[in-house]
């Protein structure tokens, strides 16, 4: 249970302490206080017993560096730290928040990210044992805005984290249900008879291998009516990616559950903004489906007439996200999108060259591309941008079809590419999170397992 009030609720005590800077505490506090030895430095973790000099129990002291330095990342980084080292020690806590106001967002997110845990399907819930958390604040609404943001980064770590027999496309479509339902957005859910009636082919082949039919879901936020721009999200929604006829390995095939982590973090930011209401219009598409080998699969070879009339020709059935992503983007631009976003578990090779520490991003527009890394800095998640050189196209070229669906080397590269040509000359960024959908050590801010990236930097690109 976490939540925002005027005052104590319970038995243990956190507060922040910077490293040259004194903030003000309440009198009782301030004896405890000469009591520690904490210096200050960011993450720096001290317990006090208080022996009954106070109405607390036990006084968590967590330094944040100086105030030159600090920020709301550093902000995040100790606090997530501290939460997640006493989650399993303490049942109880108050946090003292005595920052200015604006850093109550930061606290509201990693108080929910920290807390986290993906439960899994066990017949006997694990919980953490710190249910209670009560922040003591002023800044009400910033700190449940934050719960708002940190709630909804949960949500998608959670269907990221899920298997694929749970987690099925039509599964990603009741759950957009649910959001635009709750959110009040609105929403398409178009089915494969709809995909047929239209030619959306690329998707339709992907999907043909498997007994779960695809979908492409389209939910609508317009919050702003004077302007004409509109910026699509597009996630890739692959419930489970065997590679197709052109079949993966099996060691290390049950991590393919999370490909549609793209679609996830598309979900996620409109759970968000559906609640935040931003002055913005969007549109997120999410293309989903299962690649599966069987007997009417997709194969190598097969040359797919997808929704903008381009022809491709499938060398790797396994390359199949840019082949669902190049329907959604012809239809983004059919709605009339003046900025394209794509997010997908694209390729191995980004994971390989740049793990789980940045996404990569290719990007036709140094100002799109700009604002994403910018906005990525501000909240602590990592972009870095791929060249994007038309030369590493030649590698698509075939005498079967307009372009081919995989290349020979530099594959993050090359994926990348294959969007942006069918994006053309619309604002258009691919955001290649293959590395960084989960993380086998955690951060300061979450536990091992999903990250929920990039759902924080599109919550704060859209709300800009
Ligand atoms: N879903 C995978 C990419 C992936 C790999 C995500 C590892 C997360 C971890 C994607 O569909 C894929 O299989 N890509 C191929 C492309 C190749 C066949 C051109 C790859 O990267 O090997
Ligand atoms: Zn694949
Ligand atoms: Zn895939």
């Amino acid at each position: 249970m976490l939540g925002v009030n005027d005052n104590k609720l319970y038995s243990n005590l956190l507060i922040f302490k910077f490293k040259n800077f004194s903030l003000e505490y309440p009198e009782e506090i301030r004896e405890i206080l000469a009591y520690s030895e904490n210096s200050g430095d960011l993450k720096e973790l001290e317990i006090l017993n208080t022996l009954g000099k106070c109405d607390y129990k036990k006084v968590f002291i967590l330094g944040l560096g100086t105030t030159e330095e600090f920020n709301s990342v550093k902000l995040m980084r100790a606090l997530g730290s501290a939460v997640k080292s006493i989650k399993n020690s303490i049942e109880d806590l108050d946090i003292l928040d005595n920052l200015r106001e604006d850093f109550g967002y930061n606290i509201g997110q990693v108080l929910e990210l920290s807390l986290y845990k993906f439960k899994g399907i066990k017949q006997k819930e694990i919980n953490v044992k710190l249910q209670k958390v009560n922040v003591i604040s002023s800044c009400k609404d910033e700190i449940s805005k934050g719960f708002i943001v940190g709630n909804s980064v949960n949500f998608v770590r959670n269907l990221v984290s899920l298997p694929s027999n749970y987690v099925t496309p039509k599964y990603i479509a009741q759950q957009a249900e649910n959001i635009a339902k709750e959110g009040n957005l609105d929403i398409k859910i178009i089915d494969k008879y709809m995909l047929e009636q239209m030619g959306m082919n690329a998707i339709l082949y992907v999907g043909k291998g498997s007994l779960h039919s695809p979908r492409l879901v389209a939910l609508q936020y317009f919050g702003d009516s004077s302007s004409k721009e509109i910026t699509a999200i597009i996630g890739k929604g692959v419930t489970f990616d065997s590679g197709g006829i052109t079949l993966k390995p099996g060691k290390g095939m049950e991590n393919m559950v999370s490909d549609m982590a793209g679609a996830a973090s598309v979900l996620g930011t409109m759970k968000a903004l559906s609640k935040l209401r931003p002055k913005k219009n969007i549109i997120a598409l999410i293309p989903t489906v299962e690649n599966m080998p069987s007997g009417n699969a997709y194969k190598p070879g097969d040359v797919i007439t997808t929704y903008c009339g381009k022809t491709v020709q499938v060398i790797s059935t396994d390359a199949e996200g840019r082949l669902i992503l190049c329907d959604a983007i012809a239809y983004a631009k059919e709605l009339g999108a003046t900025n394209i976003i794509d997010i997908a578990t694209l390729t191995g090779s980004c994971s390989q060259f740049l793990g789980g520490i940045n996404a990569g991003l290719l990007s036709n527009s140094d100002e799109l591309a700009n604002s994403i890394i910018n906005t990525g800095k501000e909240v602590g998640e990592n972009f870095w941008r791929l060249p994007n050189n038309p030369e590493y196209l030649e590698q698509l070229k075939t005498d079967s079809a307009d372009l081919k669906n995989s290349g020979t080397s530099c594959g993050a590269i090359v994926a990348g590419l294959f969007l942006e040509s069918f994006a053309e000359d619309v604002n258009f960024a691919h955001l290649d999170i293959a590395g960084c959908a989960g993380s086998a050590s955690g951060s300061d801010l979450y536990d091992a397992g999903a990250t929920g990236m990039p759902t924080r930097t599109l919550i704060e690109l859209l709300m800009k």
